[in-house]
């Protein structure tokens, strides 16, 4: 048995501003990850299975399936018959909450079904393969979900570009808080564009404003100037309120957690439900957590950026 994985992902500044060509930095959540197991259990002929929330799906009897997109993307790049194999992909990411839950099922599928076909795929193309995915889902995705997620590293990410590792000057601590609502992000982007349109000076440079952000919080974190960084989150959780894409609950644990020390907070993703982060020292994490469940968060999981 074959096994293969990727790890979950948070936006740390940018998101939104992104699809509009300006800057954002994601990174790794390595403790959080989708798994592909393959089995090699099939008779000759019968094709590929793929096992994943108790569904079984195979190529032809699920085309639409996100997965199954997946892997007839994988068998066409490397030019190869489906083999015949199951592979049950299992996930320890919440869904619809900005941690890139569909990205990583997938990314972890290709690495098992390229690898089970003896061509495990280099990065390129497979995050080529994903974003190609991720489009039939999710409209018009900048492509950060995937880069940062394929390569597992820390990326400056700018659309169309080729990605830039950010260096990590010192490791920091982040909460991740859910707001336990899902939310579209495909809907919120769209809702994006219309302000956009229907404003265009006034959001133009909202955006505008949030790549001069992150282009700061890329040498705070270079620098390890957390106390700096903090300032930038807040800063950029106030221009997404202007992107109308927060919420009461994410307000309402933006504010409990820096009412109790964090450093900076704000929503993280597409926004409207889903996750917010907390930029924490250890001194403050124990409280800031503790704030955070008072204020609503469904849950609290830490992460070291490093
Ligand atoms: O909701 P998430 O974490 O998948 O983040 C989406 C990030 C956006 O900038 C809102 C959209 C995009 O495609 O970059």
């Amino acid at each position: 048995m074959r096994e293969a994985s990727a790890s979950a992902k948070i936006i740390l500044v940018g998101e939104h501003a992104v699809v509009y060509g300006q800057p954002a930095i994601a990174v790794p959540v390595s403790s959080l990850r989708a798994v592909a197991d393959v089995e090699a259990n099939r008779p000759s002929g019968q094709g590929l299975r793929i096992v994943a929330a108790d569904a079984a799906l195979t190529l032809d009897s699920h085309p639409d399936n996100p997965l199954v997109i997946t892997a007839k993307l994988v068998l066409r790049a490397l030019d190869a018959p489906a083999p015949d194999i199951t592979i049950t992909v299992r996930s320890q990411i919440p869904v619809a909450s900005g941690l890139g839950s569909g990205a990583a099922v997938s990314t972890a599928l290709a690495r098992a079904l390229s690898a089970a076909c003896n061509h495990p795929l280099d990065n390129e193309t497979l995050n080529a393969i994903i974003y190609e995915v991720e489009k039939i889902h999710h409209g018009t995705p900048s492509g950060i979900d995937n880069t940062v997620i394929v390569y597992e590293q820390p990326v400056y990410f700018i659309r169309n570009q080729p990605i830039e590792r950010v260096i990590i000057g010192a490791p920091f601590s982040l909460l991740i808080a859910n707001t336990g609502i899902a939310a579209s992000t495909r809907t919120a982007v769209a809702d994006v564009r219309k302000l956009y349109e229907t404003q265009p000076q006034r959001i133009r440079a909202v955006i505008e404003e949030i790549g001069a952000l992150v282009v700061k919080a890329r040498q705070a974190i270079e620098t390890r100037a957390f106390v700096q960084l903090g300032l930038l989150m807040q800063q950029n959780h106030r221009l997404l309120q202007q992107l109308t894409v927060s919420s009461r609950e994410l307000d309402t644990l933006v504010n409990a957690a820096m009412k109790v020390g964090a450093l900076g907070a704000k929503l993280s993703g597409g926004g409207r439900g889903g996750n917010m982060i907390a930029l924490v020292t250890p001194e403050t994490a124990g409280a800031v957590q503790q704030a955070l469940f008072q204020a609503g968060a469904v849950s609290v999981f830490a992460t070291t950026v490093e």
